[in-house]
């Protein structure tokens, strides 16, 4: 097993390049099965994730070309809907097959995505929202099998929570159904945004695109084309998570092909902090604080504070001057990374979802574990300002959705090596 091996007490300095965003990618890769042809996208972060939802269409029989930052999905040739428990197991976003496999073949298999360190993340504001569109659901043995033999009708789907997957595996079913479909209290995150904006340029008609309220008048059956290359937007979970990389070692770096509008909750809360900001078209700049300031931290869905980048921002909030509090409302069980920060020195008390991080003067390097993506980047931000040597291990959860980590940290002078058991 991998292990990354962090000295830590060292400025950062340079810039890099954001990639594109791996929350975005999927549900465009997803929406590919939309298409009974050739589909060309661009700026697909390398990541594990990417690459396992690859993986699973060639098994439903698309055939994946991938050039320099152009990967081209042919989806002429599907073969079979059923999305086996060995890919969806891995990755738990496979479950966004289901809405366009249902959608375009009108019967599909997938597996129940198994569970997942930060929470139980249930699926059944999905299956109901595909049930009330005229889908037939069964759930056996580990398995969803969902028909729709006349093909999904339009519907009014009202979320009792927002949920980002749940919208957009309507929304992509919706995309091909008879007739209109509102969704009432749907998510609004960027991701959201570029998914509607590449079934719109199909052809299909939406009104209240990055609302609450979206309507979809579905193409009744006939499958999508898409005709023009979709370029994923840039990661703002990816770009927030290095500007708390200069936050945390009081540095002043450079991000470069950002979306400021994206990270605009990230700058506001580091501002908070103390940090400073020179921004440039796409392109943003960091100037660390001469010393942190607490921060009190409620994560919501987009626009508000995101969920994804609280574990960031923890480790931010151990070296700032008072104590911050940071409040979970979106998951039952984000908190993995607190105990390992404590282990990094960190003072950080929990009471039921919400996080006190009282200030100590300094982190301390060790041997600490990582348990989920955020989570992990989080320890590698504590690590890159501890002083002494940190190893990180089960870093796997780390190449699940950043992009050559490694690279663009040693590009910022950070002293971080990937190593073997
Ligand atoms: C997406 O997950 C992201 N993943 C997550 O990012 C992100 O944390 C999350 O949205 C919230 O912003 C991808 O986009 C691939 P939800 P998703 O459905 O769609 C509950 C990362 O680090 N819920 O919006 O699974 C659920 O339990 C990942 O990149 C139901 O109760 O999130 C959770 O508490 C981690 N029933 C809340 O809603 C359902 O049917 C939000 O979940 C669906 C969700």
């Amino acid at each position: 097993m991998d292990y990354l091996e962090i000295e830590g007490g060292k400025r950062l300095q340079g810039s890099i390049k954001i990639s594109g965003a791996k929350n975005a990618a999927l549900p465009v890769i997803a929406a590919t099965l939309l298409c009974k042809g050739k589909t060309r996208l661009k700026n697909l972060p390398d990541v594990v994730d990417i690459r396992t939802l690859l993986k699973l269409l060639e098994m439903l029989g698309a055939k994946v070309g991938r050039g320099e930052d152009l990967v081209e999905i042919d989806n002429s040739d599907i073969v079979s809907t059923r999305a086996v428990y060995e890919i969806v197991s891995k990755m738990r976003a496979s479950i966004l097959v289901l809405g366009p496999l249902l959608g375009r073949f009108g019967v599909c298999e997938v597996s129940l995505p198994g569970g997942c360190a930060i929470g139980q993340r249930p699926i059944d504001l999905h299956l109901k929202a595909l049930e009330a569109m005229g889908a037939h659901i069964e759930i056996k043995g580990g398995y969803i099998r969902a028909e729709a033999p006349e093909g999904l009708h339009g519907s009014r789907i009202i979320f009792d929570k927002i949920t980002v997957g749940g919208t957009e595996n309507v929304l992509m079913a919706a995309s091909m159904a008879h007739g209109t479909t509102e969704i009432i209290n749907a998510a609004r995150e960027p991701e959201i945004i570029q998914l509607c904006e590449m079934l719109m340029s199909a052809g299909i008609e939406m009104e209240g695109v990055g609302s609450s309220r979206i309507k979809i008048h579905g193409s009744g059956g006939r499958a999508l084309e898409f005709t023009k290359d979709i370029s994923i937007i840039p990661d703002r979970i990816e770009a927030g998570t290095y500007l708390c990389a200069g936050a945390i070692t009081y540095s002043q770096i450079t991000l470069e092909r950002v979306n400021i509008e994206h990270i605009q909750t990230t700058i506001d809360k580091l501002g908070v902090m103390g940090c400073d900001f020179e921004i440039k078209d796409d392109s943003i700049t960091i100037f660390p604080a001469d010393s942190l300031t607490e921060v009190n931290i409620v994560t919501a869905e987009y626009p508000g504070f995101p969920t994804d980048m609280q574990a960031q921002f923890m480790a931010v909030a151990t070296l700032a001057q008072g104590e911050s509090l940071i409040e979970e409302r979106l998951f039952e069980n984000r908190f993995m990374h607190v105990s390992e920060l404590n282990r990094l020195g960190a003072d950080i008390w929990l009471k039921g979802n919400v996080a006190a991080v009282k200030p100590v003067e300094k982190l301390y390097g060790a041997d600490v574990m990582a348990t989920d993506l955020r989570a992990s980047s989080a320890l590698v931000l504590a690590a890159l300002a501890a002083e002494g040597t940190t190893r990180i291990r089960r870093i796997y959860h780390l190449d699940r959705g950043y992009d050559d980590l490694e690279g663009k940290l040693r590009r910022l002078n950070a002293r971080v090596v990937r190593k073997k058991e």
